[in-house]
């Protein structure tokens, strides 16, 4: 518990981006990569057979969501998704850092 939160205070020793990128990848609990992609760009979690045939179950491309979707996504129980303890800060460190991975792929809609 103390250390994120002296890397909290210490933007010396560690950069917003990579506070980002150590809560994208290690966020108190399952990692946000292995259902949205290394880059938030969604990737397959499991497929599946049914009667229905093949199914495949896939994290979304969280690329273009605002950060009000985020904090809400994070906070909120979902059938697949697990709910996260991570503060507004927290959160807005994960969304910064999607939006500096991701920026030649967001200016291709402005
Ligand atoms: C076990 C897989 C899994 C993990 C881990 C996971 N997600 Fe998700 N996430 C999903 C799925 C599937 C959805 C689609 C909605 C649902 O849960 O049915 C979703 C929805 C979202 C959404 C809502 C908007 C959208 O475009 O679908 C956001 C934002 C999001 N996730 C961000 C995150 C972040 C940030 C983390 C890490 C803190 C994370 N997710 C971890 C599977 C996951």
């Amino acid at each position: 518990m103390l250390l994120p939160l002296m890397l909290w205070g210490q933007e010396d020793f560690i950069s917003h981006y990579e506070y980002g990128e150590m809560l994208y990848a290690n966020p108190r609990g399952v990692s946000c990569s292995q259902c949205h992609g290394k880059n938030g760009e969604g990737q397959m979690i499991v497929e599946y057979r049914d009667i229905q045939g093949k199914q495949v179950l896939r994290g979304s491309d969280i690329r273009r969501d605002s950060l009000a979707v985020m904090i809400n996504a994070v906070n909120s129980y979902h059938e697949v998704m697990p709910r996260y303890y991570l503060t507004d800060e927290e959160v807005e460190a994960i969304y910064d850092y999607i939006k500096i991975k991701n920026q030649e792929y967001l200016l291709s809609f402005d």
